[in-house]
């Protein structure tokens, strides 16, 4: 069912915090401050469609200075697609951690990582999510993206499978 698909190209990203569930996230509020966010499609009537049911979508938006993110080195199995970074450094990853699939935050000492207080794994955002401390085994994927107006729009799905494919379930299946 579309409410459980993958986020793809054409997706619209909407609030997921209950007090602005389904509302459009517009560039002008984003900022290094992560923001969860649902990809919003549409259905076979062409009605819009929210894909919460399936947890793995949910995603994580925040802005950056474009020019501050790294190319990952060699070897560092990091997954980051310059390209899906919108113009104004607008960067969205998976916002369920790969180690147990909670959902990392701010880190309080560097708001510019990702801290998951669950077992204290940490990201940075700006070299793509890789895991920079703590047990998680790999960096969160990448959900490209690019501004459209005032929009938020993916442009393909994600870059590598979400927590919880690898273990549980056939990535090829979801996509
Ligand atoms: Fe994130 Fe364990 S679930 S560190």
């Amino acid at each position: 069912t579309p409410d459980k698909a993958p986020p793809r190209a054409g997706d619209i990203l909407v609030h997921a915090t209950a007090a602005k569930e389904g509302q459009i996230i517009r560039p002008s509020e984003i900022t290094d401050r992560v923001i969860q966010a649902w990809p919003m499609g549409k259905d076979q009537d062409g009605n819009d469609v929210i894909r919460k049911a399936e947890p793995n979508n949910l995603v994580g938006v925040q802005r950056f200075r474009k020019d501050s993110f790294k190319v990952p080195g060699e070897g560092e199995h990091v997954e980051l697609k310059l390209e899906g970074i919108a113009e104004d450094g607008i960067v969205v990853y998976s916002n369920k951690c790969t180690h147990a699939g909670c959902s990392p935050e701010n880190y309080a000492k560097d708001t510019s990582k990702l801290f998951c207080s669950c077992h204290s794994g940490l990201y940075d955002p700006l070299q793509g999510c890789k895991v920079i401390g703590g047990p998680p085994p790999r960096a969160m994927p990448q959900l490209p993206i690019k501004v459209e107006g005032d929009r938020l729009v993916v442009t393909e799905t994600f870059v590598s499978a979400p927590f919880g494919f690898l273990n549980n379930l056939d990535w090829e299946t979801y996509l």
